[in-house]
């Protein structure tokens, strides 16, 4: 069982403390939740899906101790689940250190809609928008709120990271999401969402990383490229031919900046964008 001992005594080391990450259940909320609890923190998992986080839990205790690894179903759009999670997490003795706002709404780009491609700017439905919105962005301003507010009034402050993107840098480029056999048209795209959130979320972890700075509350955003995930051969030839390392991330190659950006080893880092995309954005 992984104590998380091989860290002690060094600046990575998150004994002691408490983070809470949001859309936890998911592909790269699990490695957050992996890399922080290898570093000794105690880490609560939240997502919308139950289901999921059972299963994330189960995994995660096997492999830690079970008692750093909790769970409450939260969704990051209402503020009311958001306080009642804060509540449990305080009933409980715990003080959340540390906030990773991960969860999100990625619809994958596929390019069987029918007919109309909704993907596309030119038909992206409003709901969906308002809907990913919600979740990528607000989701984020909410927690903050909540958990921030926290970490800055008791004079402990804290840690808040934002996982944004590399395409918080720039804009996706479309081309690699064609499908042949469709006409420009019906091509699917990834949705203007996506850059509005990521782009969003790199003002907002500047604009807190200033405002509680006085409380001890520093704010960083992490920007991933694409981690291969079983993508179909041609998708992943395209986008690694943007990267000049030549490929599509490993899940777990973000654990390191987890770990640094979440404890005392940046601690003179505030408000800065970690871009950890192979080169893609030197090019
Ligand atoms: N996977 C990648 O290649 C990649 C690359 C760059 C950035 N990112 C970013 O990393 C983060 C995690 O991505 P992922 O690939 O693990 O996505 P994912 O879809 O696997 O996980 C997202 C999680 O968010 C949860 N969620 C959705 N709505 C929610 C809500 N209202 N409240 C709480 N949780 C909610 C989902 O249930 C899901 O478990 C996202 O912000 C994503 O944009 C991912």
């Amino acid at each position: 069982m992984h104590e998380g001992k091989t860290i002690k005594n060094s600046p990575f080391e998150l004994t002691g403390k408490t983070a809470l990450i949001t859309g936890a259940a998911g592909l790269l909320g699990l490695e957050h939740a992996k890399a922080l609890l290898s570093v000794g923190a105690t880490v609560i998992l939240t997502d919308v899906s139950g289901v999921a986080l059972e299963s994330a839990c189960a995994l995660l205790g096997d492999e830690f101790q079970p008692e750093r690894v909790l769970s409450f179903v939260m969704d990051v759009t209402r503020p009311e689940s958001i306080e009642a999670v804060a509540k449990q997490t305080s009933l409980r003795g715990l003080r959340v250190d540390v906030l990773v706002n991960n969860a999100a709404i990625d619809p994958k780009v596929s390019g069987d809609q029918g007919v109309l491609e909704t993907s596309r700017l030119e038909n992206f439905p409003l709901q969906q928008w308002d809907l990913q919105i919600a979740v990528g962005l607000t989701g984020a301003f909410l927690c903050s709120q909540v958990f921030g507010t926290a970490m800055a009034r008791d004079g402990k402050g804290g840690v808040i990271l934002n996982i944004a993107s590399d395409l918080s840098v720039f804009s996706p480029d479309q081309r690699i999401y064609r499908k042949p056999g469709l006409s420009d048209d019906m091509q699917p795209v990834k949705p203007v969402t996506y850059s509005v959130i990521k782009a969003g979320l790199v003002g907002m972890t500047k604009y807190l990383a200033t405002y509680w700075a006085d409380k001890g509350v520093r704010a960083n955003a992490l920007s991933p490229g694409g981690v291969f995930n079983g993508q179909g051969d041609e998708f992943v030839r395209r986008l690694s031919n943007l990267i000049p390392l030549g490929r599509m991330a490993r899940r777990d190659e973000y654990h390191a900046a987890l770990q640094f950006l979440c404890s005392d080893a940046s601690s003179y880092m505030n408000g800065q964008n970690v871009v950890m995309d192979g080169g893609r954005s030197a090019w």
